[in-house]
This record gives C-alpha cells, sequence and structure tokens, in this order.
C-alpha cells in the first residue's frame, strides 16, 4: 500500500483513481481543478482531496496525472501551484495524459533535477478500459524506476509495458494513434459502400469480422457507425489533438504519414460539421452527409 495523489479526475481519470483506491488498497488524496468532481469522487470512494496540484503532491510516494495536453500538464507539475513544487526525493511522478514527447523529456529532466523521478505512461482502452480497469499502458522513463510504479498502475491497468527512455511511452501512443486513423477510416469506407451496395450490415459484419478484416473498431463500433450515432466514445477534438502531436514528430524524426495526415484533415471536416465531440468513429458521417 502507498501513498498516492491523482490529478485530473476527467473520463478517464475519475474511474483510475477509484481503482488506486479500491482493487489497490492505496492511500489516495485526488486533485481536480473544477472541486464538484473531486468531492464527488471523495463521497465515493473515501480518501481526500486538495485545491492545488501541490498540496495534493505534498508527503506522497507516487503523484499521478491524467489532464488534457501539454500545457495543462505543464501547470499541474510546473506552475506555482503545480505539484513539482512539493514532491520530495525518491518519490515518482507517472502521467497518463496523451501529450507529446518532448514534454515527458521536458518532466523527467526537471524531477531528476528536484531528486525524484517521472515516467510518461499514456494509455489505450477508452472510458470503458478505465472504468473495467484494463487499460494498456505504454511506459518511458529509468528501468528501476518502472519497477517501483508498475504495480501502482497495475490497479487499472491488463498490460503495462516499459517502451524504453523518458518519451518512449508517448511515441508507442503515437504510433497506436497512427494505427487508429487508418482503421476507422478504413471502416467508414467499407460500411460506407456496404449501404451503397445494398448488403445487409450485420450479415457483412458478422462474416468478415472472422476474417483478416477484423479489429477493435469493427467490433465494437460497427452498429453505432451504421446507426450514425456519435454522441459518446473518444472525442474528435482529442483525436486531432493526438494526430497534431504525431504529425509534429514525424517532421522531426522524418517519418512519411501519408494516410495519418490525410485523416486528420477529415476529422477538420467532421468538426466543422460540429462534430467536436463525437467519438472517432463519426469519420463515417462526412461520407454520407
Ligand atoms: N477519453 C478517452 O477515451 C481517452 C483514451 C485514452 C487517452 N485519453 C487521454 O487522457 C487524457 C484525459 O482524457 P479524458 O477523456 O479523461 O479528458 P476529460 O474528461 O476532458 O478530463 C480532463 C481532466 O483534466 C483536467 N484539466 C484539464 N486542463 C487542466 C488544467 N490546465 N489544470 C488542471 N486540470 C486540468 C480536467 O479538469 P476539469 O474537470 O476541471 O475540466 C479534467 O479533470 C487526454 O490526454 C486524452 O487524450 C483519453
Amino acid at each position: 500500500m502507498a501513498k498516492v495523489a491523482f490529478l485530473g479526475l476527467g473520463v478517464m481519470g475519475y474511474p483510475m483513481a477509484g481503482h488506486l483506491a479500491t482493487k489497490g488498497g492505496h492511500e489516495v488524496t485526488v486533485y481536480n481543478r473544477s472541486t464538484e468532481k473531486a468531492v464527488r469522487w471523495v463521497g465515493q470512494f473515501g480518501g481526500r482531496f486538495e485545491a492545488t496540484p501541490r498540496a495534493a503532491a505534498t508527503k506522497q510516494d507516487f503523484v499521478m496525472a491524467c489532464v488534457g495536453n501539454d500545457d495543462d500538464l505543464r501547470q499541474v507539475t510546473l506552475g506555482p501551484d503545480g505539484a513539482f513544487q512539493a514532491m520530495g526525493r525518491g518519490t515518482v511522478f507517472v502521467d497518463h495524459t496523451t501529450a507529446s514527447a518532448e514534454i515527458a523529456r521536458e518532466l523527467a529532466a526537471a524531477a531528476a533535477e528536484r531528486g525524484f523521478a517521472a515516467i510518461d505512461a499514456p494509455v489505450s482502452g477508452g472510458q470503458a478500459g478505465a472504468e473495467n480497469g484494463v487499460l494498456t499502458v505504454m511506459c518511458g522513463g529509468d528501468a528501476a524506476v518502472y519497477a517501483r510504479a508498475e504495480p501502482v498502475i497495475a490497479a487499472y491497468a491488463r498490460a503495462c509495458t516499459l517502451m524504453g527512455e523518458a518519451g518512449a511511452g508517448q511515441l508507442a501512443k503515437m504510433c497506436n494513434q497512427i494505427c487508429i486513423a487508418g482503421v476507422v477510416q478504413g471502416l467508414a469506407e467499407a460500411l460506407h459502400f456496404a449501404k451503397r451496395a445494398g448488403l445487409d450490415t450485420e450479415k457483412l459484419i458478422s462474416t468478415i469480422s472472422k476474417g483478416a478484416a477484423q479489429s477493435w473498431q469493427m467490433e465494437n463500433r460497427y452498429k453505432t457507425m451504421v446507426a450514425g450515432e456519435f454522441e459518446f466514445g473518444f472525442a474528435v477534438d482529442w483525436m486531432r489533438k493526438d494526430l497534431d502531436i504525431v504529425l509534429a514528430e514525424a517532421r522531426t524524426n522524418g517519418a512519411t504519414l501519408p494516410v495519418t495526415a490525410l485523416v486528420d484533415q477529415f476529422y477538420a471536416e467532421v468538426q466543422a460539421m460540429g462534430g467536436h465531440r463525437w467519438d472517432t468513429s463519426s469519420l463515417i458521417a462526412r461520407l454520407e452527409r
């Protein structure tokens, strides 16, 4: 059992922090920018909340975070009320935000200067994965530090892997998002085509999902894509944030990502249709408008 702070009780962070308290049996202190969620969390899981990341991070063994983007992360760590102002020597910061590899390296260096360590640990598996405690976690950082953090992360993970040094977790998450972009567009085109061709989409998916075209997106999203329902899931705005990070990294490392760049533009069109908060499977909506 450890003393753990969790910063950011959003769609992902709220249930993740809950698993730390219930399944992990840890002593958990939470922080959320808007206090209502922190109050609700403490009502549901016990523990306590603090008004700033700095206060929440005081005298903890581990500080976990899951906020929005690089700027948000910088604010909750390096800001005047940030967690890094309070973290003691030998403690560990674990970041579950999907952010750039650059900020992961920046935070690892800032932590080292202050005598503690940081691990970048973005997740895959969505809201359901967080609620059921079965996320896939991709980590970057020092191996000895990772070995200490992994049993704590296990409270909400089905798979957790150290990919390499600081930033490597974020680079792995970028690969994850590149795969998803291409797969969802392919699935959207197939379903759009099937409807035009007059095929029974139920029969189609129950057949081709048993073959080489099978994917998580196909199994979990085809029904709502056919029905044109997108008010749930992983928001297009978040996906565009992620693809922006991916394309910036590709400009640096020289990778060629033509399909990812194209799908990013398709998501911009979905945003223009009003789909900022729609699930990423809404790529089919721009084909059917
Ligand atoms: N949702 C998914 O399916 C999914 C899957 C994998 C990865 N992710 C990634 O996980 C991260 C969180 O996603 P989410 O879906 O949980 O988002 P969310 O529901 O919008 O929650 C974001 C959380 O970050 C907090 N926050 C944002 N900016 C902040 C700031 N400047 N200072 C302090 N707190 C701040 C928010 O506080 P308030 O409550 O006050 O707004 C909220 O607690 C993102 O990086 C996302 O890309 C999401």
